[in-house]
């Protein structure tokens, strides 16, 4: 057993409270144990959580000692075959689990490539996706924008941006979504399709390469491997996905409920960039990430850390830290810790694409139906990891769509 184990007082991070109540949760978590709490994550595997702002800006700009190759684990033998987390932690090819002079050969290619995409074109192409979506239920008065508005524009920029055409864009995306939604088995299943996928992809844009991710990576000095491009091409578009359609969702969902963003809906677009933000400081799409392993025994916030040992990123817990946020919240500051930070953080310009999707479907959607109101209560997805709505039920005045 280690240290963590061993520790009595450790505090489920799992169940209702996180649904209900992430904030609360967080907050009593703190309260107990400070910036660093022992934690035990679903079937009772312990873990530490790092909830503190500067600890978690320590671990995350340490990556020799707090390493991302979750290999280093020590509680491996402890986890049972179908444990539901595997699919966070079970190391594969892409960069997200590489480490050292071979991951900043693969970040740098990334950014590289991802700074190549044409950001006007980004936002005109994400308004024509978003328009076409609006189209299809306009006259009906009523839809339930997560399935079918704010999942639907992300993944398909994203597929645009690695240069897929329109058709197979929608293979990809259905392909990609039946992969996050499915039992490990069939992830398995729908990984295998993907990366064949991928592999077409990349052998294609080898023959006739273009203005695009995958023509950018091969051309890259950096020589990437064609197992390299695939996989991390996948990060791109499962990234691109889950987290902007929750940032959009969440987005929506605070401009619904929230008076003070009651004037943008009814007359303007003032505010798109205030709610957006303040979802990432409250409400923010990865609340915690898994993780990093302890490279060596050490000290955190308080905490005896063993070699081995498993680290999750409580990226919202340190958002609401009272030590860099005060009460009032910090709406206008960029400060916030939603996109990691370090070298593993979401590779820059990544977070400025996503605002540019988020952002653009936010202001069509109100440009097109102002007088929007929910319909239902918000219902959130029963995840400690992720926060987004499962459902946005909403009824506006119809419009005819010729
Ligand atoms: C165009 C959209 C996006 C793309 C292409 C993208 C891409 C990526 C990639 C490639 C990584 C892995 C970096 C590495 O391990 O070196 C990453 C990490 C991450 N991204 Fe993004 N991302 C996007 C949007 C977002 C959004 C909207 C959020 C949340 C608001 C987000 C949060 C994160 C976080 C928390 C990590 C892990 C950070 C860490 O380990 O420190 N990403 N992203």
């Amino acid at each position: 057993m280690t240290d963590i184990a061993r520790r009595a007082e450790a505090v489920p991070l799992y169940g209702e409270d996180y649904r209900t109540d992430p904030a609360g949760a967080y907050e009593q978590i703190r309260e107990k144990h400070g910036p660093v709490a022992p934690v035990l994550l679903e079937g009772d595997i312990p873990a530490w959580f790092v909830c503190g702002y500067r600890e978690l800006h320590q671990v995350t700009s340490d990556a020799t000692l707090f390493a991302r190759d979750t290999r280093r684990w020590n509680a491996w033998e402890t986890v049972p075959d179908d444990w539901s987390l595997l699919p966070q932690l079970v190391h594969n090819p892409s960069v997200m689990f590489t480490e050292g002079p071979d991951h900043r050969r693969r970040a740098g290619a990334l950014s590289d490539a991802l700074a190549s995409v044409d950001q006007f074109e980004l936002a005109s192409l994400c308004e024509r996706i978003a328009d076409q979506m609006i189209d299809r239920f306009a006259g009906a008065g009523e839809a339930e924008l997560m399935s079918q508005y704010a999942s639907r524009i992300p993944l398909r920029a994203a597929a645009m941006m690695c240069g897929v055409p329109e058709s197979e864009a929608r293979m990809l995306v259905d392909d990609v979504m039946g992969a996050l939604d499915s039992s490990m088995t069939n992830q398995m299943a729908v990984y295998g399709r993907l990366q064949e996928e991928m592999q077409r992809l990349v052998d294609h844009k080898r023959a006739t390469p273009g203005s695009d991710v995958p023509s950018h990576l091969l051309a890259n000095p950096a020589n990437l491997g064609d197992e390299e491009i695939l996989s991390d091409l996948l990060v791109v578009l499962v990234q691109a996905h889950q987290q902007t359609t929750n940032w959009i969702g969440n987005t929506i969902g605070l401009m619904l409920t929230d008076t003070r963003f009651a004037i943008t809906l009814s007359g303007g677009r003032a505010s798109v960039g205030d709610a957006l933000n303040e979802v990432l400081w409250h409400d923010t799409p990865t609340q915690n990430y898994l993780g990093r392993v302890a490279t060596r025994d050490t000290r955190l916030g308080g905490q005896r850390i063993r070699t081995g040992d498993l680290l999750v990123l409580g990226l919202a817990a340190a958002n609401a830290d009272p030590q860099v946020r005060p009460a009032e919240g910090a709406v206008g500051n960029r400060a916030m810790m939603s996109f990691g930070h370090g070298e593993h953080g979401c590779p820059y310009p990544a977070p400025e694409l996503a605002e540019i999707i988020a952002k653009s479907s936010v202001e069509v959607l109100i440009d097109r139906l102002p007088d929007l109101v929910l319909s239902d209560a918000l219902e959130w997805r029963p995840s400690v990891w992720t926060r987004g709505l499962r459902r946005l039920p909403v009824t506006f005045t119809p419009t005819y769509v010729p």
